[in-house]
């Protein structure tokens, strides 16, 4: 059987870094899932489309071949990672990612790699819904606060002019949009171990997962 390691938690947790670091560590494919649902904004935005216009969303992500190479995802052969991070797509994703068709379609892609390959993949719903029965499965949080001082410190490091208050808003907005909404909404599997991340380094998070996947490697 293939292994699969699901990592959720809300926006700013640091899922990604530390999927990133754990997929070396164990030789295992990185997908980042919120990654896909901005692509899908991103060019609905290009073409215009609106979360509420389901037919024209449906035929786009239809269009986009999606696949990850070194940790980043290509859409019809061009590498978008820098795109998908833009002030616009990262207001609006949480409205598409809110749109049933979108996800249901998104969970088949993600589930037809993770037959495919060994796979960490972060999201929102990877424990609850698309990897249900993941060889380990955790779910990532930090308060808000602190996430917001970790996003506005990525940004300042690349040179984006930020303002602190609003990248703490835009973390409650999506924390409560993301929650709340009605198809997959954010929450714990049942079966997930809670890290909360607020008062450790990135260090000291790797090694406290890595615990987990060791006992599952040991089981298996
Ligand atoms: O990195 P950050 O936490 O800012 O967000 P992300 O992981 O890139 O995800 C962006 C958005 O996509 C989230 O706020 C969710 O609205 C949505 N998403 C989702 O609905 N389901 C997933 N499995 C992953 C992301």
């Amino acid at each position: 059987m293939r292994t699969s390691i699901a990592i959720d938690g809300p926006a700013g947790a640091g899922k990604s870094t530390i999927a990133k670091l754990l997929g070396k560590k164990y030789d295992l494919m990185y997908i980042n899932t919120g990654s896909m649902y901005r692509a899908v904004t991103l060019f609905a935005m290009k073409n215009g489309i609106e979360p509420n216009e389901i037919e024209k969303l449906c035929s786009l992500i239809d269009e986009l071949e999606m696949h990850f190479e070194n940790d980043d995802l290509i859409v019809n052969g061009v590498d978008v990672s820098k795109e998908l991070t833009n002030i616009e797509v990262t207001n609006n994703v949480s409205r598409y990612a809110a749109v049933p068709e979108v996800r249901q379609k998104l969970v088949q892609l993600q589930r037809g790699i993770s037959k495919n390959y060994d796979v960490i993949m972060d999201g929102r719903d990877i424990g609850t819904v698309v990897l249900k029965d993941a060889s380990v499965k955790i779910f990532l949080t930090a308060r808000p606060e602190e996430r917001a001082t970790r996003r506005y410190e990525e940004l300042i490091a690349k040179n984006v002019k930020v303002d602190y208050n609003s990248i703490l808003e835009d973390i409650k907005k999506r924390d409560y949009i993301d929650s709340h909404r009605e198809v997959d909404p954010l929450q714990k599997a049942e079966d997930a171990v809670e890290v909360d991340s607020s008062l450790m380094n990135i260090h000291e998070v790797v090694e406290a997962i890595s615990k987990y996947i060791e006992e599952y490697k040991n089981r298996a």
